[in-house]
């Protein structure tokens, strides 16, 4: 049953045509999507299919950067050209939104083979285009699991084209796109299909094809290292084979290239345990093992990318659930860094199940941690589904860490974490509690106590994911469940290079 659950999904074909559009190019096409500046010189618009007619729509409609055009194309295949308008001073975010708004109106026609191209756009304004249109059909292309017993017709693109004559290299865009893939893939999975032992099972699977190392520390093991937080929120399960699952990618370098540890919430349903929530709130806990999916896709996307760096990822597998032998408010329990927890609110188990795999992550001496974590209600509040939180135990790195998200797409904030937060964590009986009676700054507090299982001389980044899922979807992703994170990791590792910057500093 389980290798099931690793999408199978062939990547779309994908042609790249080092020139700018050819019309004569287009007989097979369904789609073609051009982004052009919103202000297209008039005679520009005659490299377009339709020009004539489009621009005249244009100025119909007086419309402004943001706005769409769209037109039949002429030949059998009754196509369609999708026009979208791009301000010159586009973010990363709003140029995959844009290209987010071309596809959706691709929708309803299934396209099989779409074109992709700019007009009246140069250098990094193209290749930026380009690029948004690029991961916007690659998550088009891509269907969610369905569990539907007459399956659709699955008329998702299977072929893109892409005319580009700066001769651009996507490369980050096709490890990113496939790593969002599979990250909205798991996470869109129901509770009773990705259960902590299927997700290993099917972490393993993906280990085999990828070349990974997989180690997997079950209750047993975990008992005899003292993981105590992780354990007190299993408690609750009867053996769901829940457990800290490390899987490891070597590297193309050798033995002296670094390390980076990837951790990942992996709460394959959070009821709330004891402190059980309502309806609402509950309704779609299975995806509160987002973060694990971020950090196993990330994984796979720097695979891809064929780093050269080592990197460790720690997934964090278990549920939140009630029962006769569920933890409690005010049980104590020891972590395995040996930092005893009183707990206030069994719902705040993510914090505890991270507490151990921070811990594991950190015995490895990596040069940087990168955790992700659907953690806190309060980053939501905070941010609304937008932005993700950021927060670091390297307080210089502020400016990179939002960097990567504006240039990324996905956007980040950074918030505080300075040590005077710590007061309000001191406990009568324990070295700390794990969160606050009241909700006030949850967030800070929960990255707070985070940071006391991550040892102050390895650099740590900590991903609170209030993106992780946003009605009617963000940016270039036109599904609820964003996948949000893996791309933004990407661009921190690859664009920013803060692995190296990790190390240079350290
Ligand atoms: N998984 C939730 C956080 C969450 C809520 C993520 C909504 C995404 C959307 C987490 O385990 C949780 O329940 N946190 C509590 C903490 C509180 C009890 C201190 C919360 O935010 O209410
Ligand atoms: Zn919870
Ligand atoms: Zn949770």
């Amino acid at each position: 049953m389980t290798a099931r659950l690793v999408p199978e999904q062939s990547q779309p074909r994908i042609t790249h045509r080092p020139h700018a559009l050819r019309l004569g190019a287009l007989a097979r096409c369904d789609a073609l999507l051009v982004m052009i500046p919103a202000d297209l010189a008039p005679a520009k618009w005659k490299s377009l299919p339709r020009g004539a007619w489009l621009r005249s729509e244009y100025l119909r409609r007086k419309c402004r950067a943001g706005a769409t055009l769209s037109a039949r194309l002429d030949g059998k295949r009754h196509g369609l050209v999708i026009v979208g308008l791009r301000a010159d001073t586009a973010s990363a975010f709003e140029t995959l939104h844009l290209a987010g708004r071309m596809l959706k109106e691709t929708r309803a026609l299934q396209p099989g083979r779409i074109a992709l191209a700019t007009v009246g756009l140069d250098g990094s304004a193209a290749r930026n285009a380009l690029e948004a249109l690029l991961a916007g059909s690659l998550a088009a292309a891509f269907e969610l699991p369905s569990f539907k017993s007459r399956q659709g017709n699955g008329a998702a693109p299977r072929e893109i084209t892409i005319f580009d004559p700066g001769r651009n290299d996507f490369a980050a865009t096709l490890a990113s796109s496939e790593g969002n893939n599979l990250a909205r893939w798991l996470t869109a999975l129901p509770g009773n299909e990705l259960t902590p032992a299927s997700y290993r099972e099917m972490a393993t699977t993906l280990a085999r094809r990828e070349g990974w190392r997989v180690e997997f520390f079950d209750r047993a093991k975990l008992a005899r290292r003292g993981a105590g937080a992780f354990l007190a929120v299993t408690q609750g399960s009867e053996d769901d084979g829940s457990g800290i699952l490390h899987v490891q990618y070597r590297g193309t370098g050798n033995g002296s290239s670094p390390r980076l540890g990837l951790v990942g919430k992996g709460i394959c349903f959070d009821t709330g345990g004891t402190n059980l929530k309502a309806h609402r709130s509950m309704l779609d806990m299975h995806i509160d093992m987002g973060g694990s999916a971020v950090a196993l896709a990330t994984l796979l996307a720097l695979t891809r990318l064929r780093v050269p760096y080592r990197v460790d990822c720690w997934l964090a597998l278990a549920e939140n659930r009630i029962g006769p032998k569920a933890y409690k408010p005010q049980d104590v329990v020891k972590a395995s860094n040996g930092t005893s927890i009183q707990v206030i609110h069994t719902d705040a188990e993510g914090r505890m199940v991270l507490a151990d795999a921070l811990a594991f992550a950190a015995r490895e001496k990596p040069a940087l941690v990168l955790d992700f974590a659907t953690l806190t209600g309060a980053c939501v509040n905070a941010l609304t589904e937008r932005y993700s939180g950021v927060f670091t135990n390297r307080p210089e790195w502020r400016e990179v860490l939002e960097r990567a998200g504006s240039a990324s797409g996905e956007r980040v904030w950074c918030f505080p974490m300075d040590a005077d937060f710590d007061a309000d964590l001191e406990s009568a009986n324990a070295d700390i509690v794990q969160c606050l009676p009241d909700n006030k700054g949850d967030h800070i507090y929960a990255a707070r106590f985070l940071s006391r299982f991550v040892p102050p001389a390895i650099p740590w980044a900590h991903v609170d994911l209030a993106a992780a899922t946003r009605t009617g979807g963000l940016a270039h992703i036109n599904t609820e469940i964003t996948g949000f994170g893996v791309r933004y990791a990407v661009n921190l590792l690859m664009e920013q290079d803060l692995l190296g910057e990790a190390r240079r500093a350290s």
